[in-house]
């Protein structure tokens, strides 16, 4: 019995030891790729933080690319857009797990989430006061 016991205890550790360098292999970085598709009108630029770096202001057309460190499980971001904002994760373990390049389009109707920027899905809409 106690031969067993420390059988046990011995694939518990090696177990442990396995799942944590899984953990330690898997990405550490990631890209958001966050792309100003709003209409070209006299409405303002795209307001993006993420993580509390530094707020951009980004114009139609044009591309917020900022590398994070997956040191937490998401990356939390605030938009705005005139009276328009919105909080989200633009990046969520548990959806994007995996993945590298997170590519958002943001447009009047709201935040489109895509993984290979050709197919995007209406994930997060806006919301005002
Ligand atoms: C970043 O932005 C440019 C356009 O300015 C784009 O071509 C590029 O694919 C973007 N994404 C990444 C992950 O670098």
């Amino acid at each position: 019995m106690a031969f067993q016991n420390h059988l046990f205890v011995l694939f518990f550790l090696a177990f442990n030891f396995l799942s944590t360098t899984t953990i330690l292999a898997s990405p550490h970085t990631v890209v958001l790729d966050i792309r100003n598709d709003l209409p070209n009108n006299n409405l303002g630029d795209l307001t993006i933080d993420c993580n509390h770096l530094s707020p951009s202001h980004i114009k139609v057309g044009v591309h917020y690319n900022q590398t994070f460190q997956l040191n937490e499980i998401n990356v939390e971001c605030y938009a705005m857009w005139s009276r328009y904002f919105l909080i989200w994760n633009g990046f969520q373990a548990k959806r994007d797990g995996g993945h590298s390049i997170i590519y958002w389009s943001v447009r009047e109707d709201g935040f489109y989430h895509s993984f290979d920027a050709s197919h995007y899905k209406l994930l997060e809409k806006w919301e005002t006061e």
